[in-house]
C-alpha cells in the first residue's frame, strides 16, 4: 500500500515539476524579486536614493516599494502608465508594489569606447509591479503589444512559445542574435547607407565584428507583471544568465530562435529612426551653428512700410543664381495650423498654383522652429524652386534659407519678414505698420479723444515678441495713440505700456486671457471702466474678451483686432469686439502665388515697395497690400458680399 501512495505522489510531483518546468510565468511577485536580488548579491537603493543609480549599475543594484511609496510617486507612476499604454488597465492606486533591478558588467567603460564595435556590455533589468487586479492580463498585455508595435514588433508575428495571453496569464518573449542581426542590416543598403550617415563611421566594420544577443521576457501571472531584458554585447552573457537562474525565468528567451521576421521588421524602424536622427541632427547643428553674428530677430526693423502703390518690377528669381530650372515645385512653410488665418493662408496658395499647373509642397509646423526648419530642408531636398516662407521665428530660418540660396532656390517671406539674411528675395505681405496704425486711429475716433471730455483708461496686448510683425504693429498703434497717453487723455492704468511688457508669447489666447486678469483684478476694481483695449490680433483679443467676461462688469470696452478670425468676427456681431483688420488671405495668398509664378517663368516680378522694408542685410523688393478693417457696420460687405465666410458660418 505504501509502495503505491509513494509511487502515486511521485508521479503527482514529477507531474508538477513537469508543469512548473513549462509553466508559462514565473509568477514573479514582490517577495520573491527581492529574494532574487539579495542572491545576486545587488545594492539595496532607496527611494532617495535614486540619483546613485548611475554609480551602482556596474556592480549592480535593486529598488522594491509599495503602496506608501507608490502614493507619494503616484504622478510619475501615472505617467509612466499611459507612455507604458497601461493606463487603461489600472493606474497608480491599484498598484501593490513596484521594484526593478539592474546590472551592466563594462557599464563604466562605455565612456572610454572609441565606437560601437569598441562596446562591451553584459547586462541584465528585471522589472516588478503588482497591480492589484487580477484577470487584466489580456488589457495589460494589449497595452504592451501596442508599446512594442511602435518598434514594428507584431504579436502577430510572434510564434506561440513567444507569445501566449489567457484572462489570467500570458508572456511575451524574444531573442535577438546581434550576429544574425548583422547580417540583416549589411544586406539591405539603404539601412546601411542611413547608418553610415547617422553615425558617421564605417558601419560594416562595426557589423562585421558584431557578436552578442538581446533578450526580452514579459510575464503576467494574476495581478503580478514581470519585465526581464538583457543580453550580452561583445561580451560572454555571466550577468544576463546569473539573473536568469536568480529570477526564475520560467523561459529564457535565449534558448528561443531569432524571429527573422520581427528581425527583419525591426531594420525598417531602424532605417527610419536613422534618417530621420541624421535629418533631425543636421537641422539642430544649422540652428546651433554660428549664423555669422547675425543672430536675434530684430534686426534694423523698418520704421514701417509706406505701403506705396504702383509696381517696380524687379528681375525674376535670384538674378544671381540659375534658379532650379524646371521642376514646377514650390514649397510652401506655414508657421502653425491653430491660428485659421494660417491655414487659409496655406489652403489658397496651394489651390491657386496648382491651378496654375504647378507641384506644390505645404506643410504646417505647429510653431515648433526645429520642425519649420526641417520641412523647409525637405523642400530643398526635394527641388522646390521657390519657397515661401512665414517664419515663425525669424533668425532659426536664417540657416536653412542661406543652404536653399546656394541650391539656387528663390525665396519669397510671406507675411512675415525675415531678417539677417541676404538669402530672401522678395517679401509679400500688408502694410504691418499700417495694420497697428489703422487699429489706434479706430480707438481715437471711437473715443473722440479729440473732442471728448476727461479722460479714459486704455490696456495694451501686443502680439509674440519674436514675431516681427508684432513690433510692426505695436509701433503703428503706438504712433497714434501715444500723443493721448502723453497728454493724460489716455491713461494706461497698470503702467504697462513698453512692447516687451505687453507682447503675448505665440500669440496664444490663454496667454492674453491670463495677463488680463490679472491687469483686471489689480487695477480695475469694480466702478472703475476700461475704455479701450488695444490688441495687435484676434486670437489675442479673444483672451482680453474671455478675461473681461469673468471679472468685468462694465461695458465692452473699444477692443481691436486683426485677421478676423470667424469667432472674433461673431465677437463684433455681437457687439463684444468693435473691429478687426482684415488682411484678405486671399489677396495676399493670390499675390504671392502670382510672384512665384513669375518667378519660374523668368518673369519680372510685381513689385510695389523696393526701399521700406531693410532685414538688416539689404532691401527686399516687397509687395504690399492695403489692408482695411471690419466693423458691424461693413463686415456683410467686406466678408459675406465678397465670398470670404458665408453668413451662416458668421451666426452664432
Ligand atoms: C502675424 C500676422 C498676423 C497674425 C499673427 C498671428 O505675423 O501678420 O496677421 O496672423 O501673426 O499669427
Amino acid at each position: 500500500m505504501k509502495k503505491k501512495v509513494l509511487s502515486v505522489l511521485l508521479v503527482l510531483v514529477m507531474l508538477a515539476g513537469v508543469l512548473t518546468g513549462c509553466s508559462k510565468t514565473s509568477g514573479m511577485n514582490k517577495d520573491k524579486f527581492v529574494k532574487a536580488c539579495e542572491k545576486l548579491k545587488l545594492t539595496e537603493l532607496e527611494i532617495d536614493e535614486m540619483d546613485e543609480i548611475e554609480e551602482n549599475v556596474e556592480d549592480g543594484f535593486y529598488f522594491a516599494g509599495d503602496e506608501d511609496l507608490i502614493a507619494d510617486k503616484s504622478k510619475i507612476i501615472d505617467t509612466y502608465l499611459k507612455i507604458a499604454k497601461l493606463s487603461k488597465a489600472f493606474d497608480s492606486d491599484d498598484i501593490v508594489s513596484i521594484a526593478f533591478a539592474a546590472k551592466c558588467a563594462g557599464y563604466d567603460d562605455i565612456k572610454e569606447s572609441e565606437g560601437p564595435e569598441d562596446v562591451e556590455l553584459d547586462g541584465a533589468f528585471a522589472f516588478q509591479m503588482d497591480f492589484g487586479q487580477k484577470d487584466k492580463a489580456e488589457d495589460v498585455m494589449d497595452g504592451i503589444a501596442k508599446l512594442l508595435k511602435q518598434v514594428n514588433i507584431k504579436t502577430k508575428k510572434l510564434t506561440p512559445k513567444e507569445y501566449y495571453v489567457s484572462k489570467n496569464e500570458g508572456y511575451i518573449r524574444f531573442h535577438i542574435d546581434l550576429e544574425k542581426f548583422a547580417r540583416i542590416i549589411l544586406d539591405d543598403d539603404d539601412l546601411t547607407d542611413s547608418l553610415k550617415d547617422l553615425y558617421d563611421v564605417d558601419i560594416e566594420d562595426t557589423m562585421e565584428d558584431l557578436k552578442g544577443d538581446i533578450a526580452v521576457s514579459v510575464e503576467i501571472k494574476g495581478s503580478n507583471i514581470f519585465i526581464f531584458a538583457g543580453g550580452a554585447v561583445n561580451s560572454e552573457k555571466k550577468v544576463y544568465k546569473d539573473f536568469v537562474k536568480a529570477f526564475g525565468l520560467a523561459t529564457d528567451p535565449m534558448s528561443l530562435p531569432m524571429n527573422e521576421e520581427v528581425a527583419d521588421d525591426m531594420t525598417e524602424l531602424i532605417v527610419s529612426y536613422a534618417k530621420y536622427i541624421s535629418k533631425a541632427r543636421d537641422a539642430k547643428k544649422r540652428l546651433t551653428d554660428p549664423i555669422g553674428g547675425t543672430g536675434g530677430t530684430g534686426g534694423t526693423g523698418s520704421t514701417g512700410g509706406t505701403g506705396s502703390t504702383g509696381g517696380t518690377g524687379s528681375t525674376g528669381g535670384n538674378p544671381d543664381n540659375k534658379g532650379i530650372q524646371g521642376s514646377g515645385k514650390v514649397g510652401i512653410s506655414m508657421p502653425t495650423k491653430d491660428l485659421m488665418r494660417w491655414a487659409q493662408d496655406g489652403d489658397r496658395m496651394k489651390k491657386e498654383l496648382e491651378a496654375m499647373g504647378y507641384t506644390v509642397d505645404l506643410r504646417y509646423a505647429g510653431n515648433q522652429v526645429t520642425v519649420q526648419v526641417q520641412q523647409i530642408q525637405d523642400m530643398i531636398e526635394i527641388g522646390c524652386e521657390v519657397i515661401v516662407v512665414a517664419a515663425i521665428e525669424s533668425s532659426s530660418v536664417i540657416q536653412v534659407l542661406e543652404n536653399a540660396k546656394a541650391q539656387g532656390v528663390t525665396v519669397i517671406a510671406y507675411d512675415r519678414l525675415i531678417y539677417g539674411t541676404e538669402a530672401v528675395d522678395y517679401y509679400v505681405s500688408f502694410d504691418n505698420y499700417m495694420v497697428g496704425q489703422l487699429q489706434g486711429k479706430y480707438i481715437v475716433e471711437a473715443l473722440d479723444l479729440d473732442n471728448a471730455n476727461g479722460s479714459f483708461n486704455i490696456e495694451i496686448t501686443a502680439g509674440d515678441p519674436t514675431d516681427n510683425n508684432a513690433a510692426l504693429f505695436y509701433q503703428g498703434a503706438m504712433d497714434a495713440i501715444k500723443p493721448y497717453i502723453d497728454s493724460g487723455k489716455l491713461k494706461v492704468l497698470s503702467g504697462q505700456k513698453d512692447f516687451k511688457d505687453v507682447a503675448t508669447d505665440s500669440w496664444k489666447t490663454d496667454n492674453a486671457q491670463a495677463r488680463a486678469e490679472n491687469i483686471l483684478a489689480a487695477y480695475y476694481p469694480s466702478g472703475t471702466n476700461i475704455d479701450a483695449w488695444l490688441c495687435s490680433n484676434d486670437s489675442t483679443a479673444c483672451g482680453v474678451i474671455n478675461a473681461l467676461d469673468k471679472y468685468y462688469k462694465g461695458n465692452y470696452p473699444v477692443i481691436t483686432g486683426q485677421d478676423c478670425d470667424i469667432l472674433s468676427v461673431k465677437h463684433i456681431i455681437a457687439g463684444k469686439q468693435a473691429m478687426s483688420v482684415f488682411k484678405d488671405t486671399r489677396t495676399l495668398a493670390s499675390q504671392a502665388a502670382k510672384m512665384a509664378s513669375q518667378v519660374m517663368n523668368g518673369q519680372k516680378v510685381d513689385v510695389n515697395d523696393t526701399d521700406t522694408y531693410n532685414n538688416g542685410k539689404k532691401d527686399i523688393s516687397s509687395y504690399l497690400c492695403s489692408p482695411v478693417f471690419v466693423t458691424v457696420d461693413n463686415y456683410k460687405t467686406i466678408l459675406v458680399d465678397s465670398g470670404y465666410y458665408t453668413q451662416d458660418a458668421l451666426d452664432y
